[in-house]
């Protein structure tokens, strides 16, 4: 497909044709009712309308006084994810362009509040099970990987608060300087909520900055059957939100709360002498004195005009029916011959391993990789799994706003037919 750019332009019939026809269709149908794997995607049709807006209004909302009324919208929806997620008022957030970005910035407010200028001494601990994004933060952020612990987590894939609380007192012991925790609400392997509440409770003791990774669960926090897998969500110095995930908007939509917002602000804050000057910063939401871009996209709108055209309830209904739905697949998924259920569902993710009389580990996770991949090969449903604690697990992640009833059906339908053809194709085999 490489080619020079033309000289002059083309005719756009023939061009959209190949898109839609050629190079479209070869890909992650991510936004798609049947996609199960990975963390799946969204794609709500207000938010290409918004873009759709604000591409072509093109109007610049990285200061406030460039387009006030625009910039409130954003804070307004700022704010109202502020208010799901139960953080305090004096909380300030950012939309970004993803969890990973949002992860970043709250490294750099933890490594100012902490650690000034000594940023070496600086240590930060996350989980064995935390999305490499953290790591990758907390590089970018200028902690180098020698000063991320990975601690280790539970049979449940769960942070060992024990282990992290041992871990800090070692690193205070070497002269080293603990400033960070990143737990998990939502794991993307086995979709483990660490125990915020607990981990919480030592980070206030020890005066450490709590980020919550919350880019695939924290949007849960919406059901009230939820609230107590998710207790201590609140209580974060910061979240990580992926609207893209858990609000079914479009790839490019991030955000972070941080519940010191001056915090936030005095990690990102710049000023020029070309700039209109904010009369009361403390008045008004500047996105640039926020985060780290200045001239941006409009992300704000997205979820401004999703959440106004459906409203709030809508949002709650579909995160709540997405989590039915993972708990009768989960037990449907449980009956099936030779199933071990190795991670019920916390949230909408569920994973196991098939296994039969005289298995051995290797096979079994053979035999479970088989699953997913013929699954998939189907058509109807995409699965994939992971590789975690030495095995290979199979793993369904439910979190599409088109993913209903009738997707739950073929998955286990599907399921249940490519169990029984590995079956048999053990015993053609001699292997059963
Ligand atoms: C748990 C978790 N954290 C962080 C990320 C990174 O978020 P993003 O891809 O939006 O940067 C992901 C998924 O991609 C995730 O599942």
């Amino acid at each position: 497909m490489r080619e020079p750019a033309p000289e002059h332009g083309v005719a756009i019939g023939p061009l959209l044709d190949q898109l839609f026809r050629d190079w479209i269709p070869r890909s992650f149908t991510s936004a798609g009712p049947g996609y199960l794997a990975y963390i799946p995607g969204g794609g709500l049709y207000p938010a290409a309308l918004a873009d759709f807006i604000a591409n072509t209004t093109n109007r610049y909302t990285g200061v406030w006084q460039a387009a006030p009324a625009l910039v409130q919208l954003e804070a307004n929806a700022l704010d109202w994810l502020r208010e799901w997620m139960d953080f305090p008022p004096e909380t300030r957030g950012l939309f970004t362009a993803g969890g990973s970005m949002a992860t970043f910035s709250a490294i750099v407010c933890a490594r100012e509040r902490h650690l000034g200028a000594e940023i070496r001494r600086g240590v930060l601990y996350t989980s064995d099970q935390a999305h490499h994004s953290i790591l990758k933060s907390a590089k970018l952020a200028g902690v180098m990987p020698d000063r991320v612990r990975a601690i280790e987590s539970d049979d449940r894939f769960r942070l060992r608060v024990d282990r992290l609380s041992d871990a800090i007192a070692a690193d205070r012991r070497a002269g080293l300087t603990p400033f960070a925790v990143v737990s998990s609400a939502g794991t993307t392997n086995t979709g483990a909520v660490d125990p915020l509440d607990a981990i919480a409770n030592l980070c206030a003791r020890d005066n450490i900055w709590h980020h919550i990774d919350g880019a695939y669960g924290a949007f849960f926090y919406l059901c009230n059957e939820l609230r107590d897998t998710l207790r201590g969500l609140p209580r974060a110095d910061s979240l990580t939100l992926d609207p893209h995930k858990g609000m079914f908007l479009p790839y490019g939509t991030g955000a972070l709360l941080v519940r010191d917002g001056a915090a936030l602000r005095a990690a990102h804050e710049a000023t020029a002498a070309y700039l209109p000057a904010m009369p009361h910063p403390e008045d008004f939401y500047d996105p640039s004195q926020h985060g780290p871009e200045l001239s941006r996209g409009f992300p704000g709108l997205r979820v401004w005009l999703s959440v106004k055209l459906y409203g709030a309830a809508a949002f709650r209904e579909a995160v709540a029916e997405k989590r039915a739905l993972t708990l009768e697949a989960a037990r449907r998924v449980a009956g099936l011959p030779g199933m071990v259920m190795d991670v019920e569902p916390q949230l909408s993710l569920f994973a196991f391993h098939l296994t039969w009389p005289g298995a051995s580990a290797s096979a079994e996770d053979a035999a479970t990789k088989a699953l997913m991949d013929k699954i998939t090969a189907r058509g109807r449903v995409m699965v994939t799994g992971c590789t975690t604690h030495g095995r290979y697990l199979g793993r369904v992640c439910i979190l599409n706003f088109r993913t209903h009833q009738q997707q739950i059906d073929a998955l286990v339908e599907d399921m249940a037919a490519v169990i029984t053809e590995l079956r048999e194709g053990r015993k053609a085999g001699g292997q059963d």
